[in-house]
């Protein structure tokens, strides 16, 4: 039902930011308990980390609402932007309640729409017509005056769609172009919430499968983060265990906090 209901764009729907906005609350339900200490991490640095508020805050990344304490931060600024590629019918309904807040349908790397025009054209793109997206830096001054900004467990996503669909769209791109811009996504990020004057920043510092016959999958995101030095604080995600995954394995992240 809410595929159907859900007013976003077409590039959301077509890059799978839906289908995922739908699996991520089918997942918090299903994974409760496991989730619990994660998101109730991120709340409370989330609000140590705002204070006594301000004129404007603004939430990147904000979802499902299951990691934002919607009315407390309401209640501390006078607007709060969310800001997500789309907002689920259920975070529409609780916004309602609070007159200050705004949602933005926003994508925050600035290449999903680029990406789908070309990817629209029948012929293979070249990685050269690609990487000119990528390069792009996302227009988001209107939310740079706010006086806080968070970033909310959306670092590590940034990248996944948008590589997806420039893989499929440009058969020819090497292992090192999708690095290459995958790169470029992160690290565009994190330098436009480095010069934000107050924040938080909650981001995936690695994020390991633990497979049956004992082999470990890792990624990890400390080669972009440490620049920003220690985190504030480090926990365990545990995202899905055996019985979530239905193939015995495990996905764990280790979630770092960082408040300037
Ligand atoms: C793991 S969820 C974060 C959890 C979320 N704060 C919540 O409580 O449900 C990542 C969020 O980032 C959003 N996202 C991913 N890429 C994005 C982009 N380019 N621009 C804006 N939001 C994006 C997704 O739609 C998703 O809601």
């Amino acid at each position: 039902m809410a595929w159907l209901i859900t007013p976003c764009s077409a590039e959301s729907r077509a890059f799978g930011y839906l289908r995922e906005a739908i699996a991520i609350e089918r997942r918090a339900r299903r994974c409760a308990a496991h989730w619990a200490p994660h998101l109730q991490h991120s709340r409370a640095w989330l609000l140590q980390s705002a204070g006594a508020g301000g004129a404007l805050g603004v939430v990147l990344g904000s979802g499902a609402l299951l990691d934002v304490p919607l009315a407390e931060l309401a209640a501390r600024f006078e607007r709060l932007y969310l800001v997500d590629m789309l907002h689920l019918p259920r975070v529409r309904r609780a916004v309602r309640a609070h007159a200050g807040v705004v949602l933005l349908e926003r994508d925050v790397t600035g290449v999903v729409a680029p990406l789908a025009r070309l990817a629209c054209r029948r012929a293979p793109l070249a990685p050269a017509a690609l990487a000119q997206i990528f390069a792009a830096h996302p227009d988001l001054h209107d939310l740079e005056a706010a006086d806080w900004v968070a970033s909310v467990n959306l670092f590590s996503q940034l990248p996944l769609l948008p590589l997806a669909a420039a893989a499929r769209a440009c058969p020819s791109a090497t292992e090192a172009d999708l690095l290459d811009w995958q790169d470029r996504l992160l690290s565009t990020h994190l330098a436009w919430l480095r010069q934000r004057r107050r924040g938080c920043l909650l981001a995936d510092v690695c994020q390991r499968t633990l497979r049956p016959d004992g082999v470990v999958e890792v990624m990890d995101y400390a080669p972009w983060l440490a620049p920003w030095g220690p985190a504030a604080a480090v926990w365990d995600w545990c995202l899905a265990d055996a019985a979530e995954t239905g193939d015995g394995r495990r996905i764990l992240h280790r979630v770092g906090a960082w408040c300037w």
